[in-house]
């Protein structure tokens, strides 16, 4: 028979809600979205002039196989956004578990992040970083405004898939898979 005492409890974590009549507080609905555990990417890209730009970032999200669209959005504060709005490309890397300080790294505004990093030149120039699980080139194909976030939509151009488990963020904390071996 089962326990009914080891049933999950539904309710858990539904002790923040919007009000019956809509109104929104930013803070709850951001510890709200937390709880959807993504993992974490680094894109990069370089503009025309040469200027590098990398960033952190968990709204990296596959969009479609046939063609093959990926997407991404970025604050429209971020100090990158203009090298971001005028590359042709830009590279994603999905990030090993053991590569949270790079995470930090690249979540933290700086004058150059690459100063100290070792990268490879890919299509248009994005630089490439090691230690990816995957890592997808795109060109920057389009591009939407979503309140105070643009989205970019990249197609597909190469990308590889090695082995490795992946670092995962959920609640602000980074972790990874409780089986990971
Ligand atoms: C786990 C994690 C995920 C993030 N995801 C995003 C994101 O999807 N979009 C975004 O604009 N900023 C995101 N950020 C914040 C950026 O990484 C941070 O603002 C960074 O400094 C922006 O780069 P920039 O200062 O060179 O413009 C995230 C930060 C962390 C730690």
């Amino acid at each position: 028979m089962s326990d009914p005492a080891s049933k999950p409890d539904r309710n858990a974590g539904a002790n923040a809600k919007s009000g019956p009549d809509g109104d929104i507080d930013p803070r709850a609905l951001r510890n709200a979205l937390g709880c959807f555990t993504t993992g974490v990417t680094i894109i990069t890209a370089m503009n025309a002039q040469g200027k590098k730009a990398g960033l952190t970032a968990n709204s990296f999200s596959s969009v479609s196989l046939n063609p093959p669209l990926v997407s991404w959005s970025l604050s429209l504060y971020a100090p990158s956004l203009a090298i971001f709005q005028d590359s042709s490309h830009f590279a994603v890397h999905v990030l090993a578990r053991d590569q949270e300080d790079l995470a930090m790294h690249f979540a933290t505004p700086s004058d150059d992040k690459f100063a100290d990093i070792q990268t490879v030149e890919g299509l248009g120039g994005a630089p490439l970083l090691a230690g990816a699980i995957a890592t997808f080139q795109c060109r920057n194909a389009y591009r939407y405004y979503g309140g105070d976030h643009i989205i970019f939509l990249g197609g597909v151009e190469s990308f590889e898939a090695g082995e490795g488990d992946p670092l995962l963020f959920c609640r602000g904390a980074f972790g990874d898979f409780a089986n990971a071996e």
